[in-house]
């Protein structure tokens, strides 16, 4: 069972997309945010919404954090983990050390960078470090870059910072096309 604690941007286009694939995983999310859980769980029959994030951390074998890095610490400290559970945090600028204070005990603890192209199952996503549960995930949703070290993962994190503004750019371009005459589709 995957468990994903904050429903938010990122966390609705990872469970959109791994809905999508063959075999989709059962996955139950916290209640926070419950217009995009219910929206989710309505969509998809592997999917449910737990009552509690803790109710979610029990029935959970992986966890994937997705609540912005400054709840961190507040949501984090609130939960009881377990031992052998596995965790996969996307929050920017958490440091793994971060990471194993505020989950412990867990010991399979991975970072990962997920971009919402993960919702079309094309995803590039870098981990570190990489784990089998974590791969097995990102692998799902596209393609995966297994980074050797922390600092490198926040080299690729930085990266990604610049996406919006590309996205951004290359939008004004088709807009301008579609203005010209061009079939915005084509645009
Ligand atoms: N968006 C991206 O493309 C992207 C890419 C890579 C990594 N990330 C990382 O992913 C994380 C989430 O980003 P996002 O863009 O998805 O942000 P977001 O849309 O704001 O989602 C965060 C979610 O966490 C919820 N939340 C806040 N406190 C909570 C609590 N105590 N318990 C449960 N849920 C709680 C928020 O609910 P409320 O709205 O009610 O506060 C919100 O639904 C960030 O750490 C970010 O660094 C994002």
């Amino acid at each position: 069972m995957l468990g994903l604690i904050g429903v938010g941007a990122i966390a609705a286009a990872i469970v959109s997309g791994l809905s999508e694939t063959a075999e989709p995983p059962s996955i139950v999310l916290s209640p926070r945010n419950a217009a995009v859980a219910a929206r989710l769980a309505g969509a998809y029959a592997n999917v449910r919404v737990a009552a509690s994030n803790q109710a979610v951390v029990e029935q959970a074998d992986v966890l994937l954090l997705c609540v912005r890095p400054a709840d961190a610490q507040q949501v984090m400290s609130a939960l009881r983990f377990r031992e052998q559970q596995s965790l996969v945090s996307v929050m920017a600028g958490i440091p793994l050390a971060r990471l194993r204070e505020l989950a412990t005990p867990i010991q399979q603890i991975a970072r990962a960078i997920p971009l919402p192209s993960v919702a079309a199952g094309r995803g590039i996503t870098p981990l570190y470090p990489a784990n089998a549960h974590a791969r097995d995930l990102f692998e799902r949703l596209g393609h995966v870059i297994e980074v050797d070290n922390e600092t490198a993962f926040d080299l690729f994190s930085a990266a990604t910072a610049t996406m919006a503004a590309h996205f951004l750019y290359l939008d004004r371009i088709s807009t301008w096309l579609a203005a010209q005459g061009i079939a915005p589709g084509a645009a």
